[in-house]
């Protein structure tokens, strides 16, 4: 196989990823040894018990922290000989990160977020795709207000845009639908399972919730740092039965 043929198929992949909190006696290990590929244009969710390293393995995976050991590679890209600087850069202009309370400058604009990644990675925001990017959303008609003018939900499309804004490689969210209402939950899983769908992006989500699980394509599911099983997305029951097996 030739590198050109693997490099097409996985956004990320993590090898033996060890993360280890503190040391000595006060040493936490969040993720022992996890070994994972995430296929380009796929959906993934990770699920586990409170504490079972999922936020630790998507800031590992998104390179906000680095990993105890292991290997972590995005878009081909291995993290682990990076400067500081270089894999911020990575970050700014490869990666998407949605965190479950939004993150927006409630200064700016709905337009004007959107473009912040941009401006940071030291591009002049093109107006034409920032509409473009709302529109994806479904938010052209709200370009100009603020986050305190705008729904919950809304808030939450807006933070997907501006992670989009940058066309990245993979779309990471931390509980995207935690701070959420039922029907704005379903509002942005849909959004996430189209951009899936249309634009193949790699979409990789933590949740606690079946329901939410179950826009996905894949399950991985942790337990103590570890992954335990990789399933289809059957369906929320199934889901969920797996999930009370974890926590028992
Ligand atoms: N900065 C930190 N310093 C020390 N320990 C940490 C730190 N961050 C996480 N941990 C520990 O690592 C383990 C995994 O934490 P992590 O936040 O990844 O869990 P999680 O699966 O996302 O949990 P939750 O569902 O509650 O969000 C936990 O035992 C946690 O206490
Ligand atoms: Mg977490």
């Amino acid at each position: 196989m030739t590198i050109t043929a693997r490099q097409a198929t996985e956004a990320v992949q993590l090898r033996s990823v060890r993360k280890t909190y503190g040391t000595g006696d006060r040493a936490v290990t969040a993720l022992d040894g996890v070994t994972l590929g995430f296929p380009v244009g796929t959906f993934t969710t990770v699920m586990g018990p409170s504490g079972s390293g999922k936020s630790t393995l998507l800031h590992c995976a998104a390179g906000l922290e680095r990993p105890t050991g292991g290997t972590v590679v995005v878009d081909d890209t291995d993290l682990g000989p990076l400067t500081e600087r270089a894999r911020t850069i990575l970050r700014r202009t490869r990666i998407g990160f949605v965190f479950q309370s939004f993150n927006l400058i409630t200064a700016l604009t709905a337009e004007q977020n959107v473009g912040l990644p941009l401006r940071l990675a030291g591009r002049r925001p093109d107006p034409a795709l920032i509409r473009r990017t709302l529109e994806q959303v479904g938010l052209a008609d709200r370009a100009t207000h603020r986050p305190a003018q705008l729904s919950g939900g809304q808030q939450q499309r807006v933070a997907i845009a501006r992670a989009l804004a940058t066309r990245p490689a993979v779309l990471f969210a931390d509980e995207p639908t935690g701070a959420l209402d039922t029907v704005s939950s379903r509002e942005v899983l849909r959004l996430l399972r189209d951009i899936v769908d249309t634009h193949g992006q790699t979409v990789i989500m933590v949740s606690h919730d079946p329901v939410a699980a179950a826009y996905s394509d894949r399950v991985v599911f942790l337990a103590d740092g570890r992954v335990v099983d990789v399933t289809a997305a059957l369906g929320p029951a199934s889901i969920a039965a797996r999930m009370a097996s974890l926590e028992a």
